[in-house]
């Protein structure tokens, strides 16, 4: 049997973390989550592709490439999370198990937040861990697609 094969999308200002309101979003970088993720990964038995944008279409154009590539996705969308029918659509479409994470504690916050156009079409959401919910996040991915 081939390895699973997970897709980790970032959305905007995810770049900035480690320096972008520390007291939120913690101190750790892209770089560090990403590099823990791929060590989960390994000891998951999976593989994992991450990808960072500031661009919604960017976002929608890798969702639809992950079809027939990938079999899973975990996304923290960032802000589009709030705002984007677009990535709603696109992940609709193409029907690949998802994972919602985020950082900070969407529900908590501002109630701008308190909205997500993705978790209806996700399969679940973890928010306010910090860098734990992506760990989190690909562990819950990863039990859900060995359960099929
Ligand atoms: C975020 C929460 C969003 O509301 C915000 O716009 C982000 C980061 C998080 O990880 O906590 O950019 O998705």
């Amino acid at each position: 049997m081939s390895e699973i094969g997970i897709l980790v999308l970032h959305g905007p200002n995810l770049n900035l973390l480690g320096l972008r309101e520390p007291g939120i979003y913690g101190l750790k970088t892209l770089k560090q989550i990403d590099e823990a993720l791929k060590s989960d990964a390994k000891k998951l038995q999976v593989t994992l592709t991450s990808l960072q944008s500031n661009h919604e279409g960017v976002l929608v154009d890798a969702i639809h490439d992950a079809r027939d590539k990938h079999q899973g996705i975990i996304i923290n969308a960032g802000a589009y999370t709030h705002t984007s029918v677009a990535i709603r659509d696109a992940l609709a479409a193409v029907q690949i198990p998802t994972v919602e994470v985020h950082l900070s504690n969407i529900y908590t916050r501002e109630e701008f937040r308190h909205h997500s156009y993705i978790a209806p079409v996700a399969i679940g959401q973890i928010s306010g861990f910090g860098a734990d919910s992506y760990s989190l996040g690909l562990r819950a991915l990863v039990n859900y697609l060995n359960k099929d």
